[in-house]
């Protein structure tokens, strides 16, 4: 049987979606597959990563759409592609209700801090790590959840914590939570929601 359809939403670096490629080629994702990227930034270094790996892409600039003609033009391209579960990583657009519950248990977000903590609107990035610092937290970590209507509100799927060290500034603790944390879960969240809706399906046909 056809393996899930996998869009990944990214905006950036896309370190995240490195690590998603990386597990697929390692054949640690047998139950998916990713078939498109989606940027809102026509300068996000994912665009050189997934070309590197032969992975179709579609830019939709924030400068160039407004907000909701961006939105349309990203759910119009998800529907062509025929995708089956969206993978936020890193994307900085809030998507609107209607759009999340046309992906309802079907969209995934990857957050950089141990949710309910340091989430919701304008915890994003760097914002995350140096709230978290400001706090004192000595343990952070990242947080794979699924995507509904509250911002950073869904239910959790895979958590992994981090130590906070002495010294550490926003831009040390973030690539540790990286590394540490998010690399490792997400391809492994992207599986494990893969297979159930791969098992989904097949009681469905
Ligand atoms: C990651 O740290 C991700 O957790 C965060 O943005 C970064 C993207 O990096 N996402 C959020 O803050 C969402 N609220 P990447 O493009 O290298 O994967």
């Amino acid at each position: 049987m056809d393996k899930i359809k996998i869009a990944v939403l990214c905006s950036g670096g896309g370190t995240n979606f490195q690590a998603i490629v990386n597990a697929q080629e390692a054949g640690l994702i047998p139950h998916g597959e990713i078939v498109l990227v989606v940027t809102d930034s026509k300068t996000a270094h994912v665009l050189e990563r997934a070309a590197r790996h032969g992975i179709e892409t579609a830019v939709f600039d924030r400068a160039e759409y407004p907000r909701e003609a961006r939105e349309k033009a990203i759910f119009d391209r998800l529907g062509e592609s025929g995708t089956e579960l969206v993978v936020l990583a890193g994307f900085m657009t809030v998507l609107s209700p209607r759009f999340v519950k046309a992906y309802e248990n079907r969209m995934i977000n990857i957050h950089p801090a141990l949710l309910p903590s340091f989430g919701g609107l304008g915890m994003y990035g760097l914002h995350v790590h140096e709230a978290a610092l400001a706090r004192g937290v000595k343990v952070t970590g990242a947080t794979v959840h699924y995507v509904t209507e509250a911002c950073d509100g869904g239910p959790i799927i895979a958590q992994r914590a981090v130590e906070v060290r002495e010294g550490d500034t926003p831009e040390t603790l973030q690539k540790r939570v990286m590394r540490e944390a998010e690399w490792v879960i997400l391809p492994e969240a992207v599986e494990t929601v893969c297979l159930k809706l791969f098992n989904e399906r097949r009681k469905a046909e």
